[in-house]
């Protein structure tokens, strides 16, 4: 009778104390400071409305009023930081060969038309820049635009280099790096703990773990970007939606409920970290994220973004 007495105060006691520092975490947690603050994200420069990670994308979101540029980054087998999403060049040139095998000077051009990502059966013609760019070239383009990088392969140089371009062009408060592997993360972080790193996968398992456990609030987290997939939006993307297996459907809406969790945005955003949801080319959609309190959405349409976040009057 005692012991139930006491285990029962003892696990109110964890879920007040879990409860009210959920809702005010600053209570134990330093809040993280943001450089900036990432509503309007183009995916790729905005694939939907330019080629993709081209200069020509970069220019058009960022003229636009973007707040950030979400980019690729590869590796030449010179050594040089290439922005591009596919570590294979085929997709994007018609050439069968690898990034990493080809000198700068040697890789192809863009097709004048791709297929976008994130939009079935969309495709995006480009306009004269068929250019694969060198990372250099945006962040001399756009000293002051935030960049997301998304470190494609598992290169120690690659990582190092980014690290140096950075570092070169003083652009740690204008950046987020990281992968969705929390090998790749890790070292990142390690090689420059100053440039802010995104949850990988695993961490992001971690934080629902915590988080559906009521031990979130107590946890201390290095990540200051949470970037996540809004599951829901997979049914778009597949040709036939009409024709997923059943167990599919139960694990894409399982998914989308675990994670797309209002208390968790906002406990969140409240210490600092930014939520963005990716890759969000719908109106209904953006309603969505931001009612659920995201940061910030990533999209490949920025045009149409940018004019849902002028009605509803919160583009800067
Ligand atoms: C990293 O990339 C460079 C250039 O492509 C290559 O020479 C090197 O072998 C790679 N390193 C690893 C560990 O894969
Ligand atoms: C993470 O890196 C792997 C290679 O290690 C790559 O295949 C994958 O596309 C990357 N993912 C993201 C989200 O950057
Ligand atoms: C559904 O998918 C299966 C296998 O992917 C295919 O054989 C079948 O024809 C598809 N059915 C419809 C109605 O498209």
């Amino acid at each position: 009778m005692c012991a139930a007495v006491y285990l029962l105060s003892a696990a109110t006691g964890y879920a007040l104390i879990s409860v009210l520092l959920l809702k005010f975490p600053t209570l134990l947690h330093r809040r993280k400071r943001e450089q900036f603050l990432g509503r309007h994200i183009s995916h790729r420069g905005g694939a939907g409305e330019n080629l993709e990670n081209t200069m020509a994308a970069f220019k058009h979101a960022v003229d636009l009023g973007t707040d950030m540029l979400e980019l690729d980054c590869h590796l030449t087998s010179d050594e040089q930081v290439v922005v591009s999403h596919d570590a294979n060049l085929e997709r994007i040139s018609g050439v069968r060969a690898y990034i990493s095998d080809m000198c700068y000077a040697d890789l192809p051009p863009y097709l004048c038309k791709l297929g976008v990502t994130f939009q079935r059966k969309c495709f995006c013609e480009g306009g004269e820049d068929k250019r694969i760019p060198l990372l250099r070239d945006v962040f001399e383009a756009f000293p002051n635009t935030p960049v997301n990088i998304d470190i494609k392969v598992n290169n120690d140089t690659l990582i190092k280099k980014v690290s140096e371009l950075v570092v070169k062009y003083n652009r740690e408060h204008l950046t987020v790096w990281g992968n969705s592997s929390n090998h790749i993360v890790q070292k990142c972080y390690k090689e420059n703990p100053d440039i802010p790193v995104l949850f990988s996968v695993r961490r992001v398992l971690m934080l629902l773990g915590l988080f559906y456990s009521g031990l979130l609030p107590f946890v201390p987290l290095k990540e200051q970007f949470l970037e996540i997939p809004m599951p829901s939006i997979m049914t778009n993307l597949l040709n036939d939606p009409d024709n997923m297996t059943r167990s599919r459907r139960v694990i894409l809406w399982l998914a989308d409920t675990l994670l797309m969790r209002r208390a968790l945005f906002n406990h969140l955003t409240a210490r600092g970290i930014q939520v963005y949801v990716w890759v969000l080319n719908d109106e209904k959609e953006f309603v969505r994220a931001f009612d659920l309190g995201a940061t910030g959405v990533m999209t490949d349409y920025p045009t149409k973004l940018r004019d849902f976040l002028e009605n509803i009057g919160s583009f800067k």
